[in-house]
């Protein structure tokens, strides 16, 4: 089965052709990400206006690249319909409920969080081997807007377990960043400077920023306390001793340091088959190595899975398989977009 995916929760515009599931036939995007770089973070009403300029060209691309000559060659629409923002969800939301229309095809809306997920079980040409996550499963799932971890015992059935009381971690990587002067999106410029310090530092001690709740008996972050610290030092007098490299590692690693304990806690308790990442904060190199390094040295088994870099961040191939797995199509006109949805709903 083909589905065609589209993806417009924030400020990328994205549509994939992905076949049962896992395999990618094709993907365009386009990505307002420079616009908001220049103020430092997304303004909604420029991102809507930019998802309207961009969706009839980015589902052309994909339709092409994909061979798709006529509307026979996709056999449904999936659409994201939340969480994001209203004005960029609609301009997805509408476009495939017409096309969903006109073409008469089933139509299954997606949760943007669960969808990140999926791209977990995501395969191209090179990743034939790639082994699916088995259930049980966790998932981190870490991005701009959330931080949530779920318990996942079959395809859509998901249960929260935790997730941050305050700012998401990627929310904290860009607030960060700026308070930094670094630009936006914060968390690939944090990820950037802290490369360069270890190059020159390999082995730092750093814990110069807090990390809430770490020693609490529950899965949960709170990230908001880092932005405050970030500001504080910035403006005390030991600003001068610490370059801009340190303090986006310092930073990294607060943040580092939280996600990957309190998982790992989870993971001892629920004792699942796989632990999987998702979501943009699941690109940071540093966060999937410690991942990596940790879960060796645990004593209960749980295979990691980690998307490619480029598949966690937003895109529509994860739209189109989550709907694969989770195939509950509803009648177009029932389709609405909902920014304020939760992963479990
Ligand atoms: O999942 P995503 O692409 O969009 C949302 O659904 O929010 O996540 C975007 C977030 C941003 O906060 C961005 O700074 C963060 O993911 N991010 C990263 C990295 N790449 C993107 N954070 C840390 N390290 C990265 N390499
Ligand atoms: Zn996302």
């Amino acid at each position: 089965m083909r589905i065609l995916g589209i993806e417009t929760s924030c400020d990328e515009t994205a549509a994939a052709i992905v076949e049962d599931g896992t395999k990618i036939i094709s993907s365009a995007l386009a990505s307002s990400a420079d616009m908001h770089a220049k103020t430092g973070g997304i303004i909604p009403e420029i991102a809507a206006r930019q998802q309207i300029k961009s969706i009839i060209p980015v589902i052309n691309e994909t339709l092409i690249s994909g061979n798709c000559k006529t509307s026979r060659d996709v056999n449904a629409i999936a659409v994201t319909v939340g969480p994001g923002l209203l004005g960029s969800l609609l301009v997805g939301v509408e476009t495939a409920k017409t096309l969903a229309y006109i073409w008469n095809k089933p139509i299954i809306p997606v949760n943007h969080l669960t969808g990140h997920i999926y791209a977990n079980w995501v395969k191209d040409d090179n990743d034939k081997k790639l082994k699916a996550p088995e259930f049980p499963l966790l998932a981190l799932v870490v991005s701009g807007g959330h931080t949530d971890l779920v318990l996942m015992r079959a395809h859509g059935k998901i249960r929260w377990i935790g997730g941050t009381r305050d700012d998401a971690a990627g929310e904290a990587f860009d607030k960060s960043a700026r308070v930094l002067g670094l630009p936006y999106p914060g968390g690939p410029s944090i990820s950037k400077e802290a490369e360069k310090f270890f190059t020159n530092n390999p082995n730092p001690k750093l814990i110069l920023f807090p990390r809430p709740l770490i020693n609490e008996k529950n899965f949960d972050w709170s990230f908001s306390g880092l932005k405050t610290a970030v500001i504080k030092h910035v403006n005390s007098q030991v600003k001068n001793n610490n370059s801009t490299a340190q303090l986006a590692t310092e930073v990294q690693e607060a943040i580092v340091e939280s996600l990957v304990t309190k998982a790992l806690r989870a993971v001892e308790s629920y004792k699942p088959k796989g632990l999987v990442l998702a979501g943009g904060v699941a690109a940071n190199k540093r966060l999937r190595d410690t991942f990596e390094r940790k879960l060796a040295n645990k004593s209960v088994f749980a295979s990691l899975h980690v998307p490619k870099p480029k598949l966690c961040t937003d895109n529509a191939i994860y739209i189109a398989s989550c709907a694969f797995f989770n195939y509950k199509p509803i009648h177009w006109s029932k389709i609405t977009a909902l920014p304020d949805l939760t992963i479990t709903d």
